[in-house]
């Protein structure tokens, strides 16, 4: 049965605890089919499928201790042992938005204590990554306070939360490959949280590789949420949404049968494609830099020279992710060193691959 937003109301809890802490670490994720398009409640115009990754982490501990004022949600937030007034519009939007979810929200001042493995400037979202490992922190405090919560449903809600923050952070409590969306041929995909991509996938795509080049470093000029809306009203819109479930059910095949050079083609052209709903949306914007086109062509000059299968795809931003399989590892590396570090801002580039989730981490 279809799971609805119903489900994710608890009953009346039946423990009470008057304080204690959790602490998780999520991944961030890189999506092949994107998700650029959103209706009300965080709920996506199209599905969408990512690679969870490994190494660009947030790690979050949430303290918790029972307040009485029940009139105001209380919490504060440090960065790296800063605190960091300027994330509290953010969380709040948060709170509000699952509070008829968490009913103890109010209940407990919090201290939320976060650190990420990657640079927090370094234009690499966090938003993912420290969506879901809040959202986790607050599934284990639902969870000491009910009889019993099953892990699929633990990781459902927490996915089910983290959308409700961000929605690509729905994506990056398991992994990995995780869909999030309804699409016709994926039995329990739901626009409501992540699954784990349920078929079969093929050896070519165990451990793949995603470098990530870190091309301009400073703020985004346009936030994703403004981007989000401005698909509203977007001339070519309803053609892109039909075009990911498209390339969705393309994708199911080509995980299969591990074609990489179908999959090539696929992730480049959702990459562009996102870019392309950027320039022609209005106001329209370009989140590419010289050097992010700089990459992509000596990415396509060294894959005809080499017939190499490595990759390229963009997030709202103007750092490359270079993918590649496991087998190319040491060939692609040298390439990167000796071609693409150039273009990357003070040279600084990440190194990531496919990746199993998130983990609670006991202190
Ligand atoms: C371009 O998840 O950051 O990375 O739901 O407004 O928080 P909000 O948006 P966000 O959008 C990111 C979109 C993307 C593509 C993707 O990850 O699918």
């Amino acid at each position: 049965m279809q799971m609805t937003e119903k489900d994710f109301i608890p009953k009346i809890y039946s423990k009470t605890i008057e304080s204690g802490s959790y602490t998780w670490s999520a991944p961030s994720n890189i999506a092949l089919v994107k998700y650029w398009g959103k209706k009300a409640h965080q709920i996506p115009e199209n599905p969408s499928v990512s690679f969870t990754l490994n190494n660009c982490k947030t790690t979050t501990k949430l303290s918790f201790s029972k307040k009485e004022n029940l009139n105001s949600f209380s919490f504060e937030v440090f960065l790296d042992g800063e605190e960091k007034d300027d994330f509290k519009p953010k969380i709040e939007t948060f709170f509000k938005r699952i509070e008829a979810y968490l009913p103890f929200l109010r209940y407990y001042h919090f201290k939320i204590e976060t650190s990420n493995t990657f640079p927090h400037s370094s234009g690499i979202a966090s938003s993912a990554s420290g969506m879901s490992a809040l959202a986790l922190c607050l599934m284990s405090v639902e969870k000491e306070l009910s009889e019993v919560i099953s892990d699929e449903f633990f990781n459902q809600k927490a996915s089910f939360l983290a959308r409700l923050g961000s929605g690509s952070a729905c994506r990056s409590i398991e992994g990995d490959l995780i869909v999030w969306g309804t699409h016709t041929e994926i039995d329990g995909s739901s626009d409501l949280f992540g699954i784990k991509y349920p078929f079969e996938v093929h050896q070519n795509f165990k451990n793949y590789q995603d470098t990530i080049l870190l091309v301009d470093k400073g703020e985004k000029q346009v936030s994703s949420t403004i981007g989000h809306d401005l698909m509203h009203n977007h001339p070519f819109a309803q053609r892109r949404f039909e075009q990911a479930h498209a390339n969705l059910s393309k994708f199911i095949t080509i995980f299969k049968t591990g074609d990489l050079d179908t999959f090539v083609k696929l992730v480049e052209s959702e990459a562009l494609t996102l870019h392309s709903m950027m320039m022609t949306s209005m106001p329209y914007f370009i989140l590419m830099k010289p050097n992010t086109l700089e990459i992509i062509n000596k990415i396509w000059a060294y894959r005809n020279r080499t017939r190499s299968k490595i990759c390229f795809t963009l997030d709202a931003g103007a750092n490359v992710h270079v993918l590649y399989p496991e087998s190319e590892k040491e060939s692609v590396l040298e390439f990167i060193k000796n071609e693409l570090v150039v273009y990357c801002q003070n040279g600084h580039y990440i190194c990531d691959q496919i990746g199993f989730g998130a983990n609670q981490i006991q202190l």
